[in-house]
């Protein structure tokens, strides 16, 4: 068993409920599949818009399946269901919000409406947690923009070694002091 597992969290009421499929989910591993080229494994869960569910979910994912990278997506939008951030910003011990405002700006290049995702990320023990908005389009657009992050930040915070295909995504680890 490698020791590299990612937390994919479809949360939406409707996908929860079966009324429709869930293609977030989905489209996360698939974009870590192109992406990562070490072996990693993927934990997934399907959960409600409900705060405490999200909460709980997101410190299992961390603190006891251990994930290096936790991934949401849905529930970061202005409804009164949406309440990602929210259960995010509870159970991070660090919020690292040039995450959101770099999605939020390179998504604003392709629609209008990315202004309306509230969507962030943080470090919660070894874990770096990051929230995507529900469409499945917007999940390698928000990625892409900053993915050449990520494995630096999990060497910071003391998870493992993550590698990238460099044709597409160059992983930036500035040079020992
Ligand atoms: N970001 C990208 N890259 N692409 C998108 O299509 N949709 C926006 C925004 N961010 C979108 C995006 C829309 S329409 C909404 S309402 C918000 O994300 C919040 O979406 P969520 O509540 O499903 O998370």
């Amino acid at each position: 068993m490698n020791d590299i597992r990612i937390g994919i969290v479809t949360i939406s009421d409707r996908a929860s409920q079966g009324i429709y499929e869930d293609l977030g989910g989905p489209a996360i591993a698939q974009y870590f599949a192109e992406v990562l080229d070490c072996p990693w494994q993927p934990v997934t869960r399907l959960i409600a818009d409900d705060q405490p569910t999200i909460e709980a979910t997101l410190k299992a994912l961390c603190d006891d399946a251990r994930c290096c990278l936790v991934v949401t997506t849905g529930g970061t939008g202005p409804a009164l269901r949406d309440v990602t951030p929210e259960a995010t910003l509870a159970v991070l011990d660090k919020e690292l919000a040039g995450f959101g405002e770099q999605m939020r700006a390179v998504s604003l290049q392709k629609v209008p409406t990315a202004i309306l995702s509230r969507q962030t990320a943080g470090v919660r023990g070894q874990s770096l947690l990051i929230n995507l908005p529900g469409k499945p389009k917007a999940i390698a657009e928000c990625l892409d923009a900053v993915m050449a992050a990520v494995p630096y930040c999990i060497d910071l915070i003391g998870g493992p070694f993550l590698t990238t295909r460099p044709e597409r995504i160059v992983a930036f680890r500035p040079k020992a002091k």
